[in-house]
C-alpha cells in the first residue's frame, strides 16, 4: 500500500508474522529503470517472504524492472491491475489494464521470461460499465494463459471516473460470490481474496471447503496497517498451523535494534514508529501509547528512551 508497507512497516510486521506474505508499495517499472533503485528496491532480509508490486504497461520496460529486481532477492513480483489512481490512468496501467487483457498477458509474458521469479497479477472483478461475470473470467484465462497461476482480486469494481482512489475502495460494492465463483470455475489457480476482511476469523472463513470459501489466500490491507496485532499476531498459529502467537512486548524488543541501526545511519525515529501505532490495540493503556509515541517522536535526537516512556502508560494501566 503506497506510503504505508514500506520496508519499516514490513520489518515490522514481519515481527508479528513469519509466514504471511508482506507486498511491497507499488514501484512503477519506469521509477525502477531510471530512479534512485536501491531507495525503491533494498528490503532487510527479515521481510522475506516478500512480493514486490510493479506498475506499468510496457512489456519492455517490465521485463527490465523484473529483471533488476529479481537481483535483488523478491519471492515474487507483481502486477498492479487495480489501482484506480488518477495518475495511473494517465500512464494506462492499474485497473484500466482490465480492459486491456492481452496487453496484461503480453506483460506477464515478458515478465515471466525475464527472470526466475514467480510473477502474480493483483486485478479488480472490473472497472467502469464492465460486467464483472464476463470480464473476470476472460481476464483469467487470458492472463493465465500466458503462465501466471497466481492472482489476487481485490473483490469490487473500480470506477475511473467520478471517484478518487478512496472511493473505490469503499463505494463499489464488495463481491465475494464472484471470486470464489472464479475458484471452481479455474480450480488450477491460486486465488486469493482481497477487499473488506477485517479479522482473522473472516479469513478462515473464506480459506475453509465450503459454499462460501475454498480460496487459496486472503490478502488483507487496511485492517492489518491499522489494527497490526490482531490481525497478525496469531496469523501464523490459526492460518499457517505453526508457531505461537506474538508477543506485543517481544515483537517491541525485536524492533529496538532495527530501529537502533536506523538511528544511527542517520534516520528518524518516527519512519519507523508511526506503523507501530496500533502495536498494543485493544489493551489497556494502549491508548497512551499512541499518544506518548505521537508527541515525542518529533522531539529532536528523539531515540529508543521515547519507546519506554510510550510503555508508561501501559505499565500504570496493567
Ligand atoms: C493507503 C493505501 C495505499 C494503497 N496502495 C496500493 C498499492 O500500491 N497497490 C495495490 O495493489 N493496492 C493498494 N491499495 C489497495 C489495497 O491493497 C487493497 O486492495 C484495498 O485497500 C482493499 O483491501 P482492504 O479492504 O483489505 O484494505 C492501497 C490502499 C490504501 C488504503
Amino acid at each position: 500500500m503506497m506510503d504505508w508497507t514500506d520496508r519499516h512497516c514490513r520489518f515490522f510486521h514481519r515481527q508479528l508474522s513469519r509466514h504471511t506474505l508482506l507486498y511491497t508499495e507499488m514501484v512503477t517499472a519506469p521509477a525502477i529503470l531510471h530512479g534512485p533503485r536501491a531507495r525503491l528496491l533494498d528490503f532487510d532480509p527479515a521481510e522475506h517472504p516478500v512480493a514486490l508490486q510493479l506498475g506499468g504497461a510496457d512489456p519492455a520496460e517490465l521485463a527490465e524492472a523484473v529483471r533488476i529486481a529479481a537481483d535483488w532477492g523478491y519471492d515474487e513480483i507483481n502486477l498492479n491491475c487495480g489501482c484506480p489512481s488518477d495518475r495511473v490512468q494517465s500512464g494506462c496501467f492499474g485497473a484500466v489494464l482490465m480492459e486491456r487483457p492481452a496487453l496484461v498477458a503480453d506483460c506477464v509474458a515478458a515478465m515471466i521470461a525475464a527472470a526466475p521469479v514467480e510473477v502474480t497479477v493483483k486485478c479488480r472483478i472490473g472497472v467502469d460499465d464492465q460486467i464483472p461475470e464476463e470480464v473476470l473470467p476472460r481476464f483469467l484465462e487470458t492472463v493465465s494463459a500466458a503462465g501466471v497461476r497466481r492472482f489476487t482480486i481485490h473483490a469490487r469494481k473500480a470506477w475511473l471516473q467520478g471517484l478518487n482512489p478512496h472511493q473505490n475502495r469503499t463505494i463499489p460494492p464488495l463481491d465475494y460470490p464472484l471470486v470464489i465463483a472464479m475458484k471452481r470455475a479455474f480450480p488450477q489457480l491460486d486465488l486469493s481474496i482481497n477487499g473488506g476482511v477485517g479479522s482473522l476469523a473472516e479469513a478462515e472463513a473464506l480459506l475453509a471447503e465450503g459454499p462460501n470459501g475454498g480460496l487459496d489466500g486472503v490478502m488483507i490491507g487496511r485492517a492489518a496497517y491499522h489494527e497490526p496485532f490482531a490481525i497478525l499476531a496469531e496469523a501464523d498459529s490459526r492460518i499457517f498451523g505453526t508457531g505461537a502467537p506474538a508477543d506485543p512486548y517481544a515483537v517491541l524488543d525485536a524492533m529496538r535494534p532495527y530501529i537502533d541501526r536506523h538511528l544511527a545511519a542517520g534516520g528518524k525515529l518516527h519512519q519507523i514508529t508511526r506503523h507501530m501505532l496500533g502495536l498494543f490495540h485493544g489493551r489497556p493503556g494502549a491508548r497512551g501509547w499512541r499518544r506518548v509515541l505521537s508527541e515525542r517522536v518529533s522531539t529532536p535526537g528523539a531515540g529508543l528512551e521515547v519507546l519506554d516512556a510510550a510503555l508508561e502508560p501501559l505499565r500504570t494501566a496493567a
